[in-house]
């Protein structure tokens, strides 16, 4: 059953911070209850709610604590606050652990534009007091080692906060950072600066998490052992793959992740819409179905027909006959065996 953290037990459970225990990221429109469940089911040691506005839970704006849906599976879970004020941290916290919530993260990378004209996200990187401020309202009221940070290297290039500020947040008590190392001018545009990680991880007592440019398994293997990064975290990796959670650790392991395979996707869609269908109406359901779905199936060729006549799918009989008529093994063939491997272009998000 959802509820909103009423029977909340599950959000004692501490995230791990290790390398064979990746994390789903904060992604906002994707990182719901029904997405957060498939990921777990298929790996994801530890899962980020989408952001949530502090000041719309203040202010109770429409749809704000539906983002704070929960259910008993939902763990080790973190739930990531965006905000720039710290009074309004300090008075939104307290009925946050009251309904159980233990683990936060507060969103200092966002560079979506109607979140940083308002001071929060990667703007908090050009005000380092305010932001800690902020960070430390949050410390104060959820304990010493409760509460992550996730940033950028800095606004733009020749503005590199990220040194002094991470170092700044492990004194003010952060639990760990996560550095999505790209300025926040940079949107997703370049590559996200390895280096930067290697370098917080050294400098850091505490855990540093990787997150930028993991798109496939391998990706993320890389990532972990250049950089002695603790964990990495997934992002438009798990969008098109919520599977690259078992195929990282597998490969970390030394093993060998299976081919993608046609009826393994339909099972993982099947599953993403039983999710949706138990945690909200039909409609919404199919309205989730249909922005996550192109996702999964974008790198076959031979399913371009199905993504089309996803685009106005409502109808679950009808997803279920899209799937059987479009995704067959034939058309994972017509890609030469590399179907569903996730190698992404990583320039093509309008997304922070
Ligand atoms: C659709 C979308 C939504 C996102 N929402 C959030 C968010 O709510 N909070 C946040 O801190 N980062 C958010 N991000 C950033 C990701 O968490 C991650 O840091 C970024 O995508 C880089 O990782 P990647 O290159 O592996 O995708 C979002 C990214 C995308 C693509």
């Amino acid at each position: 059953m959802t509820d909103t953290a009423s029977a909340a037990s599950h959000l004692a459970a501490a995230p791990p911070l290790r390398p064979d225990a990746p994390w789903l990221a904060p992604l906002a429109g994707y990182s719901d209850l029904p997405f957060r469940l498939l990921c777990r089911e298929h790996g994801a040691a530890a899962c980020c709610t989408e952001m949530v506005s502090a000041k719309g839970l203040l202010y109770h704006s429409p749809g704000t604590r539906d983002l704070l849906a929960t259910t008993q599976q939902d763990a080790p879970l973190i739930l990531q606050l965006f905000g720039a004020d710290a009074e309004i941290m300090r008075r939104v916290m307290p009925g946050l652990m009251e309904q159980g919530f233990r683990w936060f993260d507060l969103n200092m990378g966002c560079s979506v534009p109607k979140v940083v004209k308002t001071g929060c996200g990667s703007a908090m990187s050009r005000d380092m007091d305010n932001a800690l401020a902020v960070a430390r309202a949050m410390v104060e009221v959820a304990g010493e080692g409760r509460v992550g940070f996730k940033m950028r290297l800095g606004w733009q290039a020749g503005e590199e906060t990220w040194r002094e500020m991470a170092l700044r947040l492990q004194d003010a008590g952060a639990g760990w950072i996560t550095l999505h190392p790209r300025f926040a001018r940079q949107g997703f545009s370049g590559e996200a600066r390895r280096s930067a990680l290697r370098e917080l991880a050294a400098a850091l007592s505490i855990p540093v998490i990787a997150s930028g440019d993991l798109f496939t398994a391998a990706d993320a293997v890389r990532c972990v052992r250049e950089t002695g990064v603790a964990t990495v975290m997934f992002a438009r990796g798990a969008m098109n793959n919520p599977a690259v959670f078992d195929e990282y650790r597998v490969l970390l392991a030394g093993g060998q992740p299976p081919p993608p395979d046609a009826d393994r996707l339909k099972a993982l869609i099947r599953r993403h819409l039983e999710l949706a269908l138990a945690h909200s109406g039909e409609r919404t359901a199919l309205l989730k179905m249909r922005t996550f779905v192109p996702r999964y199936v974008r790198h076959i060729p031979g399913v371009r027909a199905l993504r089309n006549r996803l685009a106005s799918c409502l109808d679950r009989d009808l997803l279920e006959e899209l799937l059987e008529t479009h995704l067959t093994p034939q058309a994972f063939a017509e890609d030469g065996g590399s179907a569903g491997a996730a190698t992404t272009d990583p320039h093509g998000e309008a997304r922070p």
